[in-house]
């Protein structure tokens, strides 16, 4: 979510509020951490900084939000697009037990990794860092520079030198070397990549052609640095975790009733959440640097079918005829809004005719506002009666079309169950593209839509 300008600009510091109301002054606004970036997750905050994933929230925000929420203390919130799981680590903080439900295989991972109670010796990560180091130092200079069994991205990626550090650790974990800090340190080894790359890796392009100087020289010592502040950030944590508290995040898509089981249904209290917008932001290909190092994909058709295959509809590259034609006849189940899409897709559709290669945002359209009602519906079952959601979402504006997200969502929602409290503009969004010639010159902004069930 980009949030380069607020709207409203002083930060609420008093006590919860029921409802976050726009007319109150109860409104929450940008806090002093993470929010205020304009990619994603804070990278100071703990549990945050141990990955930098684009779209993400920063924690002090999300416990902003549901410090508002006036949800009691060991109830349960919800997250059904869980991302890296900063939903869950401010719940935990809060005193709340925790589920959420993420697409992406790695990030799921991460999210889960993040939310595990503390286990075993802490100071066995710093063991693990220096028997790491130590051996990579004794290892790398037998690295092959040739470098022929990595893909393409990532020999363009880093000099040599680094390349060859980052491929002995990497190696050296998957030998199980890491013990049982496996995780922790492939996660600790992923987040350095970007800090040492000498080549142009913001997100979400990582644009190898463009040559720039790495933030971080030294390889080891940052990868040192991150496994220690992995162990910080545990070290923060209560143990054992008290009894009450339930923290899960199930790798799954959201749209799938299936992906929800372990949760009884109307047993949660409440939801925050940030879906995907509907602006063409691909987070497979986001994340394809970390996906090609580890070895999870080698090509873009891999990526497609381990990242994409439980992702919503969000990106003209995933549409195709057929989802949007079935998303089309679903839609029909949920009264006027229905209408309201249609109209925009064949919006979007003369305009896609009027070009020579038009992109089929007409198809995307639908398709994923059929995705958000399963969502919605799904997440209307886990919900207890009253239990307030509340979703960070932006509108958008393909070809210049405007697409009302926040309002067709609240529509979508009044059909299964939840009444709309307040849709509240948060910060202008797009305004780093604001003097390209080509592009269309509607507003955007970024909203926080409130929900009741
Ligand atoms: C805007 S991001 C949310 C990021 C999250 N708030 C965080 O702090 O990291 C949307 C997330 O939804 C995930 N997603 C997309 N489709 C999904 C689905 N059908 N089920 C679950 N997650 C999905 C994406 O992979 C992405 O991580």
């Amino acid at each position: 979510m980009s949030t380069e300008h607020a709207l409203a600009s002083t930060p609420e510091t008093t006590p919860a509020a029921r409802s976050l109301r726009a007319d109150d002054g109860l409104l929450p606004v940008a806090p002093a951490s993470g929010r205020g970036r304009s990619h994603g997750t804070s990278s100071s905050e703990a549990f945050d900084r141990w990955f930098r994933y684009p779209a993400g929230f920063a924690s002090d925000y999300v416990s902003l939000l549901l410090s508002r929420l006036d949800i009691p203390g060991g109830s349960v919130i919800v997250d059904p697009f869980a991302g890296s799981g900063v939903t869950g680590t401010s719940a935990r903080r809060m005193g709340y037990s925790f589920f959420g439900i993420e697409a992406h295989p790695a990030i799921a991972e991460l999210a889960a990794l993040k939310l595990q109670p503390k286990q075993g010796n802490l100071d066995e990560l710093t063991k693990v860092a220096h028997h790491l180091i130590k051996r990579t130092k004794q290892d790398a200079t037998n690295v092959d520079l040739s470098f022929s069994s990595e893909t393409d991205l990532v020999r363009r990626c880093f000099a040599p030198g680094a390349l060859a550090q980052l491929v002995t650790l990497r190696e050296l974990i998957k030998d199980g070397e890491a013990g049982n800090w496996l995780l922790h340190a492939k996660w600790a080894l992923l987040s350095t990549l970007r800090d040492v790359a000498a080549v142009r890796v913001g997100w979400p392009y990582q644009n190898p052609t463009k040559a720039r100087k790495a933030r971080f020289s030294d390889v080891l010592s940052r990868f040192e640095q991150r496994l220690s502040w992995m162990r910080d950030d545990l070290l923060e944590l209560t143990s054992p975790q008290p009894k009450h508290l339930k923290l899960e995040v199930v790798h799954g898509d959201s749209t799938d009733e299936g992906s929800w089981t372990s949760l009884t249904n109307g047993s949660a209290q409440g939801c925050v959440s940030s879906p995907p917008y509907l602006n063409n932001f691909d987070y497979a290909d986001a994340t394809r640097l970390e996906m090609y190092f580890w070895g999870d994909a080698g090509s873009w058709a891999e990526l497609c079918s381990t990242v994409r295959s439980k992702m919503i509809t969000a990106t003209t590259q995933q549409s195709s005829v057929g989802a949007a034609e079935a998303a089309s006849q679903q839609l029909r189940n949920y009264g006027d809004v229905a209408k309201r899409i249609y109209d925009v897709a064949d919006e979007l559709k003369a305009e896609r005719l009027a070009r020579k290669r038009g992109k089929e945002y007409d198809r995307v359209v639908p398709d994923y506002f059929a995705a958000i009602a399963k969502v919605l519906t799904n997440l209307s079952s886990a919900l207890e009666p009253g239990a307030p959601v509340v979703w960070l979402i932006g509108d958008s504006a393909p070809y210049g079309v405007y697409v009302d997200t926040p309002s067709i969502i609240a529509e979508l929602a009044g059909q299964v169950g939840f009444t709309t409290e307040d849709d509240h503009p948060l910060r202008r969004r797009g305004q780093r593209w604001a003097q390209n010639a080509t592009r269309h010159q509607v507003e955007l902004s970024e909203r926080l839509l409130t929900l009741r069930r």
